[in-house]
């Protein structure tokens, strides 16, 4: 990252000096210790899943792998120090020049226990992150260990991204859209799940354990799970929903398209149609002021409008929505704040010092109930399903007559839509990060 991006990233760290010191003073500390973290270990075993590092530190540095250790005081410059042990079991690069390295006071030290020598006694200090024993033994009385009020002020801030972090998920944008593009190719070749998700891999140049989420790539039935992550061997399915995505510098992008093949139902091609248009109709709605839980209910409503036009529901979408019939079909939430983690924090806070908005009773999977502002990143996600176990309860149920159960069989095969983009709010509206990639 040269030129622009530099001042970009100095402005990112000096507003995170700002808003941390804002933070310690309200909580009446003298200093935060961020640690990258420890990996995570199978029980009775020797292997560890992805490591991600703790989001607060990621927030400062783009430096990868655990027990990095980040001392922050007002007024003084961040003192990072990075754990660099002389290893022959697994690769330890040497760290270079990296673009952040001149915001730090950067050290670089052999052990663990080396990185935990902080120099901070006699002064207030709160710890973030889940390498507890090693806080404690530093002098890190277990009551400052991640403390409720200064975390949620921390993740009340990460909501507002920088003009930095905006170019690092623009640049997630970018990546994520060569693997689409890869998959669309595979699919219209008639290629299996398994074949789709190499070619995406292949696309975004990077292993699995790198992606943010594990891909979610169904044919036909499948696109009715919402987090499937089998990958099947069979080939030419007539529908794919796909839904993954890419990180740069730790930031991530989160898209899902649905394709369909021309042996699909027509019915059902409608239905993708009209589900990408409506979604286009929801970003478009985006604006600086507006709770977000209030978008979630206006999806409802054109589901179940589109729902009536295709002609599964025989009511209108607030007729459907108000009896419950639109749950269903979109039984998740609308969308989620995005950034250095795929479900990033602070989207059902109601204020900084913590206070929390839960969602609505009849969709208690919704993660964002904050009002949209300026500068917050999330997804647009709405979906359509058919799920045989939601469905149930409505064959015999009171409104049974609202819907037409022969045409739902008929499309079940093609299991369900979604369509996700990334936006960011701006002062009037919104912007696409997304649709001009894929
Ligand atoms: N990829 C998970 C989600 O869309 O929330
Ligand atoms: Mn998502
Ligand atoms: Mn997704």
């Amino acid at each position: 990252m040269a030129g622009q991006g530099r001042s970009l990233y100095a402005e990112h760290i000096a507003a995170r000096q700002r808003t941390t010191e804002a933070a310690l003073a309200e909580c009446g500390y003298d200093a935060l210790v961020l640690s990258s973290g420890a990996p995570f270990t199978y029980f009775a075993d020797d292997q560890e899943p992805p490591f991600h590092e703790n989001g607060h530190f990621a927030h400062w540095v783009p430096l990868r792998g655990p027990h990095h250790v980040l001392v922050l005081r007002p007024g003084a410059k961040p003192r990072l120090v990075r754990v660099a042990p002389e290893d022959y079991w697994y690769e330890q690069a040497p760290l270079g020049s990296p673009f952040w390295a001149d915001d730090f006071d950067l050290q670089e030290v052999g052990t663990i226990e080396a990185a935990w020598k902080l120099g901070l006694d006699g002064k207030r200090v709160a710890y973030i992150g889940d390498e507890t024993a090693r806080a404690l033994a530093a002098g890190i009385a277990g009551e400052h260990h991640n403390p409720a009020a200064l975390v949620a002020r921390l993740d009340w801030e990460r909501a507002y991204k920088s003009e930095y972090e905006v170019a690092c998920m623009d640049e997630a944008e970018t990546i994520a859209a060569w693997g689409h593009r890869a998959a669309l190719s595979a699919f219209d070749h008639g290629a299996s799940e398994l074949e789709i998700h190499h070619a995406y891999l292949a696309a975004v140049r990077c292993t699995e354990a790198e992606l943010p989420y594990p891909t979610i790539i169904g044919h036909d039935e499948k696109g009715a799970i919402l987090h499937y992550t089998g990958k099947r061997a069979q080939r030419n399915g007539r529908v794919l929903l796909i839904d993954a995505g890419a990180r740069h510098l730790g930031y991530c992008s989160d898209i899902t398209r649905t394709w369909t093949r021309k042996e699909c139902d027509s019915r059902f091609r409608a239905l993708v149609k009209g589900m990408d248009e409506l979604q286009l109709k929801l970003c478009e709605r985006v604006v600086p002021g507006l709770p977000y839980p209030d978008l979630h209910a206006a999806a409802h409503v054109m589901i179940g409008n589109l729902l009536h036009e295709v002609g599964v529901l025989k009511i209108a979408g607030d007729e459907a929505f108000d009896a419950g019939l639109t749950s269903p079909f979109f039984p998740h939430g609308l969308g989620h704040f995005l950034g250095i983690q795929v479900h990033d924090v602070g989207g059902r806070q109601k204020d900084p010092s913590g206070g929390l908005l839960p969602p609505p009773p009849k969709s208690p999977y919704l993660r964002t109930t904050r009002k949209i502002e300026e500068h917050q990143v999330f997804t647009i996600e709405p979906g359509c399903y058919f799920i045989e176990m939601l469905l149930r309860p409505h064959r015999n149920g009171g409104k049974a007559d609202c819907f037409d159960w022969k045409l739902i069989d008929e499309l079940s095969e093609f299991g369900g839509v979604r369509i996700e983009d990334n936006v960011l709010v701006t002062a009037s509206g919104h912007r696409n990060l997304t649709r001009p990639h894929i």
